[in-house]
Order: structure tokens, then sequence, then C-alpha cells
């Protein structure tokens, strides 16, 4: 409890600096040296280490963490039903917030506990006939091919998968190609787990609209990292999970599914929070995504969620976007120019993730040895991105995701400490 305190009056202190940021925010359009160090000491965790595991899970800022903990400590006294009668327009507001980073409607949004249950509810829920052709690209996750594989077992669908050209970028005339009037889906994935290219997504928005053929987004690494606006990019569905890009507590997510589409979808799981009405003989969903939620849920993560959402609104999407890219480009340019070192990287937009392996060590060893001298990245495996890295020829990737909070001072201290490993 004493710690609790002390805690909060850290955090207190800290998010002052808010109140500075927005005036950074109106005499720059970049993030400053002077913001970041501001962002920072908002997080209490980049003193600790160097965060290079942002596409893993982000570090967490001081008043995203508040929230959640605020609010479990109010529970544990007050009793759970008790204060979400408190907190109920917060709670409500959650899902203006998260509606915001997107460009939706609230009744647009459905929140989960991360991407892949969002990505499940909206592909699962599509009525799959036997011949459907879906149209896939080379950058899904796990879920999403075992999603496919399902669908195929059990509908009979048929997958096509448009693999990026030879210099790695997504290409839109293979996309148009593989259309036929079967096809059902068209499922993209913005950015992949093990992969720095980011696909061009309203593109491929504009070619479904033109064929008036559904389209499925995993944001689940670009939400939070760039601008994201379901209406500028077209989709009809789209899933995020919280704890990468976007800084919300591990065990969130959402999917948004828009209007026009929610009628079309089965909603798989139901209880009585996805209902309007009942009788004896029959139920009535209601109107709106929240018919694809179940009622229970850790409400302080859903506030988390929403006050992370806000964060990154307040910092302004664009700039994060703009220093992430930076920052990625430095780190890729430095380990492009260390023997031994190869980036795996290519396609005509990068993001945050880079991925390399070095030559007679193991992604495992490279990852661990890191993590003895502070530096966190993750190791990217096959399955995770079986399509992308099959063609690669690849078994594991070093990865290393770099945040806005990560500074030029974080890579050269990376380059050095790799240098002396590898
Ligand atoms: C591109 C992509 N999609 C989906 C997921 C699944 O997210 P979650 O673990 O929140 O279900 C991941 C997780 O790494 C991912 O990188």
């Amino acid at each position: 409890m004493l710690q609790n305190n002390k805690t909060a009056s850290v955090l207190i202190d800290k998010d002052s600096f808010i109140l500075y940021r927005s005036k950074f925010k109106m005499s720059t359009d970049t993030i400053s040296e002077q913001e970041v160090q501001m962002l920072r000491a908002e997080t209490r965790g980049a003193a600790a280490n160097i965060h290079f595991n942002n596409a893993g899970a982000s570090l967490l800022p001081n008043a995203v963490l508040k929230t959640v903990v605020d609010y479990l400590n109010e529970e544990a006294v007050s009793g759970g039903y008790e204060i979400e009668d408190l907190y109920r327009q917060q709670l409500g507001d959650a899902y203006s917030t998260i509606a915001r980073l997107i460009n939706a409607d609230p009744a647009e949004v459905a929140i989960a506990e991360n991407a892949s249950t969002g990505w499940c509810i909206a592909f699962h829920g599509i009525d799959f006939k036997k011949g459907d052709e879906v149209i896939v690209t080379e950058l899904e996750y796990v879920t999403n091919m075992i999603g496919f594989l399902n669908a195929r077992k059990l509908y009979g669908i048929e997958i096509k998968v448009v693999y990026n050209d030879e210099d790695g970028s997504f290409c839109l005339k293979r996309l148009e190609e593989a259309i036929t009037d079967k096809t059902k889906l068209i499922t993209a994935t913005h950015v992949a787990s093990t992969s720095g290219i980011v696909l061009p997504v309203a593109e491929i928005g504009q070619i479904a609209a033109t064929h008036k053929i559904l389209y499925l987004l995993d944001a689940c690494q670009s939400a939070g990292q760039m601008p994201l606006d379901v209406k500028a990019i077209g989709c009809d569905m789209l899933s995020v999970t919280g704890r990468k890009y976007l800084r919300a507590p591990r065990g969130t997510g959402f999917v948004y599914i828009k209007r026009e589409v929610q009628d079309r979808l089965k909603a798989l799981f139901i209880d009585g929070h996805s209902i309007q009405r009942i009788s004896e003989t029959d139920y009535q969903l209601r109107d709106d995504a929240k018919r694809f939620e179940l009622y229970e849920k850790n409400r302080a993560l859903t506030l988390g969620l929403a006050k992370a959402a806000d964060y990154a609104l307040n910092i302004g999407l664009e700039r994060i976007w703009q220093r992430i890219q930076q920052l990625a480009a430095l780190l890729r340019d430095r380990l492009q120019g260390m023997e031994g070192i190869t980036v795996h990287d290519n396609g005509n937009q990068l993001c945050g993730i880079v991925i390399f392996s070095v030559a007679g060590l193991e992604s495992e060893r490279v990852k661990r040895r890191l993590a003895e001298n502070h530096i966190n990245v993750s190791v990217g495996l096959a399955k995770s991105t079986l399509l992308l890295m099959n063609k690669a020829g690849l078994k594991t990737v070093v990865r290393a995701s770099v945040h806005y909070y990560n500074t030029e001072e974080e890579i050269d201290k990376f380059c050095t400490v790799l240098e002396s490993i590898k």
C-alpha cells in the first residue's frame, strides 16, 4: 500500500507534463528531443531497459498504469458492481475514445481481450459457403492462418495468397488478378509480426470496394504506430490489440465492425449483454457492435485501453509515426553497415519493426545476450507468419521494434552491444 501511495505521487507529478506537452504540440510538428525526454519521464520502464520490443508489448505510460491500478483499488474496496456504477460514464466514453482513434462510430466498436479474439469474431462470423474464395496477404499472423485453414476444412473455401513483389512491396495488380466472382473476402495484415513492411491498405480498400468484396484488416501492429482511419482505408472490419504500439495493458484489444456489415455477421458467442430482448421462444441482438461482446470483462483494463488510446491521440498519430520511421530508418541503416548482420526488411514503405539475423548466432541467443545488457528484443518464429517466413526461407529472426519514446542514444548503445556479442 505504501508503495502504491509512493507511486501515485510520482505519477501525479509526471502527469503534469501532459500540460507542457500540449504546448510543444502547438509549437512543432515533430516530436522534439525535449518532448521525448518528457514522454520518457512519463514512462516508468523507460529508464530501466532499452525497450526495443514494442511489437511484442510496449511499456505502459504511467497514466495508463495509474488508471488501471486506481480502478482496481476502488473495486477492491467498493465492490465490482458498485464501482462500475460510479464509472459508467467513463466506461461508456471508452468506446468513443477508441472510435476516435480509428475514425469510427462508437457503435462500431466491440472490446475484446486481444486482437485474435477480435479477428476471429469478424472472420468466423462470415457466412462462408463451399467454393467461396478468400484472398489473403503473405503477412498473415498464425491466428489468421489457422482461421483460413479451419474455414477450408469446415466450409470448403479456397485460399488465395497474394505474394509481395520481388522487391518486397505489395502488388495491387496481383490482387486485382486474384479476384473472381467467387471472392467473398479480402483479408490483409497492415504490418506483419515479423517484417517491417507496411501494406497499402487504402489502395486495397479501393479494390475491395470496386468489386464489392468484404475487407477484413489486421491492424494489430499498426494501431498506435501510425494513423488509422477506417473510412479512408475502406475496411469493413479491423482488429487491434492494446499491448503493442498502442501502449495499453496486456489483455486488451478491440474489433471494428462497420455498421452496415454487423447484420451480415453471425454473432458466435452471445450472452445477456449481446441482446436487447429475449422471450421464452426468441431473442433479438443489440443493434450495435456490442452484440459481439460478452458481459464479463475487466473494467479496469477497458479504462486502461481507452487511456492509452487517448494518450496516443494527445501526442498525435502523425507525429508518432514520423518519429518511429526516423528511428527505425536509423537503426536499419546502422545494422546494414555492420558485418555479419542481415536486415530482412524490404519493400517501399517500412515501419518501426526491424528484422535481422546475426551470422553464426541463433536468434534466441542474440536475444538472451542483449537481455543480459538490459536490451529487450524478441524472436520471430516461422509459425507466427508462416507464408512470409517460408518464402524467405527463415526459421527465426531477431525483431527490434522501436517506439517514439526510444532514442538515438539507445540505438547507439544497442549497436555497440550487438557488435560486442556477434
Ligand atoms: C500482425 C499480428 N496480428 C495479430 C496478432 C495477435 O494479437 P493478439 O496476441 O493480441 O491476439 C499479432 C500478435 O503478435 C500480430 O503481430
